[in-house]
């Protein structure tokens, strides 16, 4: 099937700052082979629903507390990803780790970014605001964040993209991640979108 444009579902659970850059760079033109279809949080209270509301994106929240286990849970994932007929699916800050079930089904269509450059304090327990402390803590004076493919190994797929972001002497885990985000995340998260979309697209040619 040809169509003009690879629907994209955009995964989150919190504030949503890689979902903005997802938007204005739709909006830029740096994505242009694809397009936002869904918003799927896993917080009802998340801060990244606005954002999705103001770019008149629609919305569906799949809460993991209102799920007994992880199976309900991934159901309604499914559902509300194929209602949308999203191909690709961002995880933007999602906080859920999703099993080998679920990323089969979508194989090589899901990306994830992840605020280290991998294989650094990456995996199961290293998540937001701890990926951080974590890199502090060691003394590491090289950072960045990193664009891969999920499969069944958390921070484990092939990597699409990495930007290396220098430590200061005076960096805290709050402002190595602010920095984190904007010299690494909100660059390479919209242009490996790009590259996945159009490769989607030249691959149906
Ligand atoms: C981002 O730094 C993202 O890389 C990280 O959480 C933050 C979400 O911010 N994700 C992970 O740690 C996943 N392992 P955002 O909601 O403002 O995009």
């Amino acid at each position: 099937m040809l169509r003009d444009k690879v629907r994209i579902a955009v995964l989150v659970s919190g504030g949503g700052t890689n979902l903005q850059a997802l938007i204005d760079a739709q909006k830029s033109g740096i994505i242009k082979s694809g397009q936002i279809v869904a918003v799927i949080s896993s917080n009802k209270d998340a801060y990244a629903l606005e954002r999705a509301k103001n770019a008149g994106i629609p919305t569906t929240v799949v809460a993991r507390k209102t799920h007994h286990g992880k199976e309900d849970f991934e159901a309604d994932l499914i559902r509300a990803i194929d209602s949308a007929g999203a191909e690709v699916i961002v995880l933007a800050g999602f906080m859920c780790i999703l099993s080998a079930k679920f990323t089969k089904k979508y194989e090589n269509r899901i990306l994830n970014v992840h605020p280290s450059l991998i294989p650094s304090f990456c995996g199961e327990g290293f998540y937001g605001l701890r990926v951080h402390e974590a890199a502090l803590a060691y003394g590491v004076k090289v950072t960045g964040a990193t664009v891969h493919l999920v499969n069944e190994i958390p921070d484990g797929g092939k990597i699409i993209m990495q930007k290396a972001v220098e430590i200061s002497e005076d960096d805290t885990p709050e402002t190595l991640q602010k920095k984190v985000m904007r010299e690494a995340e909100w660059i390479i998260l919209p242009r490996s979108v790009e590259l996945i979309c159009e490769k989607i697209k030249e691959e149906e040619k």
